[in-house]
C-alpha cells in the first residue's frame, strides 16, 4: 500500500519542526515497511512571497490528490499588515480548513508520568495527573458565521463577527466527542456559555440529546471562564473536553501549557471521510524561529496522528509515541520546558529528532 502526503510546512518555526518530523517518518517507514510519497508545497507567508497568495491553486491542488495534509505553521510579523482575508491564517489555513470541512479537531494533551515537574501547575496539583482530549469544533462557529464585517467610519465604525451553530453542526461534534470519550475514562465536560449565547443555549440542547445514545459515558457542562479556572485547579477531573470553535481554540492553549509547553500539542483535524489535515496546536513561534531550538514534538506527533488516523498505520504510530515519551522522560527537553535557571542541558530542534529516530530504531 503506498500513500501520498501533501507537506505543507509554512513559516516561521514551521520548516524547522518539520524536518525533524520527515526524519521520525523515514524511521517508522523503514522499520514497518510504509510507502509514503511526499509533495511539498508553499503555504501562507512563503507562499504570499513566492506567489502572491497564501492559499495558491497548485498547494490545494495537491492537497486534494493526497491522502492527508502535514501541516507546520502560518502567519507572522511580516504579513500582519496585509489586508484580512490576504493573511496566512486568514488566506490558507481556514480556507484548507472549509474547503475539506475538517470540524473535528482533535487535541491531546498529556502530562507524561514522570515529567510532572514540566507543569507549570503546583506540585500536589500536577502530582494527580492530566490527560485531556480536547475536541474542538473546526468549521463553524464565529470563526465561520456570516454576516462578518466592518462598515462605517470614524467613530461610528464597527466591525462584527456571527457565533451561529445549526444542530447538524453541534451534533455531529457532539458524537464525535461521546465515541472518543467511551475509549478513555468515559466523561466528556462540554464548555459552552449558555448563560448569555444563544447559540450556547443550543448547543447544550443537542448535547443533552446526543448523550442519551452514550448512557455509558457521563457528561457535564461548565461555562468557558469556570473552565479555564478549573483546569488549573483540578486538572485530573477533566477527560474530553467538547468545545466550539472559539472555546477549544482558547481551552487548547491553556492544556497544551498545562503540560509544559505549547511545542508538545499535536493536533488532527478531520472530515466524515477520515481525510485529514495534521498540525501542532501551536503557532510559527516568530520569537524563537530561525533558532533552532523550536520543539518538534508537537509536529511528530502529528505526523503519528495522521499515521494512525488518516494512513491507518497504528503500529509505526504507536511506535512513535512511545519514542517521544522515552525521549521526554530520559530527560532529552528543549530549551522552553526547561526555563532559564536550570543547570539541566536543553536540547536543539535537531537532537530532539537524532534521539527520537534512535528509539525507533532500537
Ligand atoms: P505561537 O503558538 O506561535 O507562540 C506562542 C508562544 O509559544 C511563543 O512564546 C512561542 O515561542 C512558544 N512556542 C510555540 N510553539 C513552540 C515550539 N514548538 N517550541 C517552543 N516554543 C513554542 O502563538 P502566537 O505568538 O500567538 O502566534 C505567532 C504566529 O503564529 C501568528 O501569526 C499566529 O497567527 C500564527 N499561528 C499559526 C497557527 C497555525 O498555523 N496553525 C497556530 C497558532 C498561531
Ligand atoms: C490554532 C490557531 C488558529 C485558530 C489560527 C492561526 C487561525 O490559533 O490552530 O489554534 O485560531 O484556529
Ligand atoms: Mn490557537
Amino acid at each position: 500500500m503506498s500513500y501520498q502526503v501533501a507537506v505543507l510546512a509554512g513559516d516561521g518555526i514551521g520548516p524547522e519542526v518539520m524536518a525533524q518530523a520527515r526524519r521520525v517518518l523515514a524511521a517508522v517507514e523503514t522499520k514497518f515497511s510504509i510507502d509514503i510519497e511526499y509533495q511539498e508545497y508553499d503555504v501562507g507567508g512563503i507562499a504570499i512571497d513566492n506567489h502572491g497568495c497564501p492559499l495558491p491553486p497548485e498547494t490545494l491542488a495537491g492537497c486534494e490528490k493526497s491522502d492527508a495534509i502535514l501541516f507546520g505553521s502560518v502567519g507572522g510579523p511580516k504579513w500582519e499588515g496585509l489586508p484580512p482575508n490576504d493573511q496566512p491564517e486568514r488566506g490558507a489555513l481556514l480556507p484548507l480548513r472549509g474547503h475539506f470541512e475538517l470540524f473535528c479537531n482533535l487535541r491531546p494533551a498529556t502530562l507524561h508520568p514522570g515529567l510532572e515537574h514540566l507543569s507549570p501547575l503546583r506540585a500536589d496539583i500536577s502530582g494527580r495527573g492530566f490527560d485531556v482530549l480536547v475536541v474542538r469544533e473546526l468549521t463553524g462557529g464565529i470563526y465561520f458565521g456570516k454576516p462578518k464585517g466592518r462598515e462605517g467610519e470614524g467613530d461610528q465604525e464597527f466591525a462584527y463577527d456571527t457565533m451561529r451553530y445549526s444542530r447538524f453542526e453541534i451534533e455531529r461534534i457532539a458524537r464525535n466527542a461521546f465515541t472518543a470519550a467511551k475509549g478513555r475514562r468515559g466523561k466528556v465536560t462540554s464548555v459552552d456559555k449558555a448563560n448569555v449565547l444563544a447559540s450556547s443555549v443550543l448547543w447544550r440542547e443537542v448535547v443533552e440529546e446526543v448523550a442519551k445514545d452514550f448512557p455509558e459515558v457521563e457528561l457535564e457542562h461548565i461555562y468557558i471562564d469556570n473552565a479555564t479556572m478549573q483546569l488549573l485547579k483540578r486538572p485530573d477531573d477533566f477527560d474530553v473536553m467538547l468545545c466550539s470553535n472559539l472555546f477549544g481554540d482558547i481551552i487548547s492553549d491553556e492544556c497544551a501549557m498545562l503540560t509544559g509547553s505549547m511545542g508538545l500539542l499535536p493536533s488532527a483535524s478531520t472530515n466524515a471521510s477520515g481525510f485529514g489535515l495534521y498540525e501542532p496546536a501551536g503557532g510559527s513561534a516568530p520569537d524563537i524561529a530561525g533558532m533552532g531550538i523550536a520543539n518538534p514534538v508537537a509536529q511528530i506527533l502529528s505526523a503519528s496522528m495522521m499515521l494512525r488516523h488518516s494512513l491507518n498505520q497504528a503500529e509505526a504510530a504507536d511506535c512513535i509515541d512511545a519514542a517521544v515519551s522515552k525521549a521526554l522522560s530520559n530527560g532529552y527537553l528543549t530549551g522552553e520546558l526547561i526555563g532559564p535557571n536550570s543547570d539541566q542541558q536543553a536540547r536543539n530542534t535537531a537532537e530532539m529528532g537524532d534521539i527520537i529516530v534512535q528509539y525507533i530504531n532500537e
